[in-house]
């Protein structure tokens, strides 16, 4: 199986856990756009469903595809989430903003009852970091943020340089909250919580990619089919 025959594989079996009347958090990039296209089909047949996207672009494929829209607002919490990765650990710590959607992503994902990420294979790492942090500033004053974001990582072992990103004609990469991103390139992140307390404790700094505690459930495809990593001891205590 190629990459995005086990990204469509994941996404099909996060579908087995969809159920009539469920709030969605529709997460964003490549392997959550196959499952926007899955649910679709599913909305099509007669599959009652209210969703929040978690980007401008998920918006758009969820509209085209006639997936009910609502907000996080209206709704206040969601039943369950499904997102894609840029990384994960065997202990579901995930990175993620590759597509710069990290903000919505985490907001969509702490206020769902349950997040399953779906990947490919090679999303699953034994150490987190290879993959760049995104991290989202405040364009105000964002040499100092990046300085202190420098500074407050090395302190947990955290090394490497902090670019900001560029869009492919080469201006400012801007969120859809309108906020610069940072690639931090550690190469390692030995100390995921560490990491991401100092993070948040920046001034300038909206959010991280460090998504910790969050996923409950991976599914990846892999060359051999399906496999899953159900996180032990979610938080609540209850059953995954
Ligand atoms: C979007 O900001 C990201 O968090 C995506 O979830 C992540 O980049 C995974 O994207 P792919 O499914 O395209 O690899």
């Amino acid at each position: 199986m190629s990459a995005d025959e086990q990204k469509r594989a994941a996404a099909k079996r996060a579908l087995e856990f969809v159920e009539d009347g469920m709030t969605l958090g529709l997460g964003s990039g490549s392997t959550a756009a196959h499952f926007v296209d899955l649910l679709g089909a599913r909305v099509a047949d007669g599959l009652s469903v209210r969703c929040v996207a978690t980007s401008e672009a998920t918006a758009g494929q969820a509209r085209r595809l006639d997936i009910p829209l609502t907000s996080l607002d209206e709704l206040g919490s969601l039943d369950l989430t499904v997102d894609g990765a840029d990384e994960l650990d065997g202990q579901l710590r995930l990175v993620k903003g590759g597509g710069g959607a990290l903000l919505r992503e985490k907001i969509v994902a702490a206020a769902s009852e349950r997040m399953i990420v779906i990947a490919d294979e090679s999303k699953q790492v034994a150490t987190l970091g290879k993959f760049p942090l995104p991290v989202e500033v405040v364009s105000f004053g964002a040499r100092a943020s990046v300085s202190a974001i420098e500074k407050m990582a090395e302190k947990t072992g955290c090394r490497g340089p902090v670019t900001r990103r560029l869009t492919d004609a080469g201006t400012p990469f801007q969120s859809d909250s309108g906020h610069d991103i940072y690639d931090c390139a550690f190469g390692e992140i030995p100390r995921p919580e560490a990491l991401a307390v100092v993070l948040n404790a920046v001034p300038g700094v909206v959010d991280h990619g460090l998504f910790i505690g969050l996923a409950e459930r991976a599914i990846l495809g892999t060359r051999a089919g399906i496999r899953e990593i159900v996180r032990p001891g979610r938080p609540d205590g209850k059953e995954s």
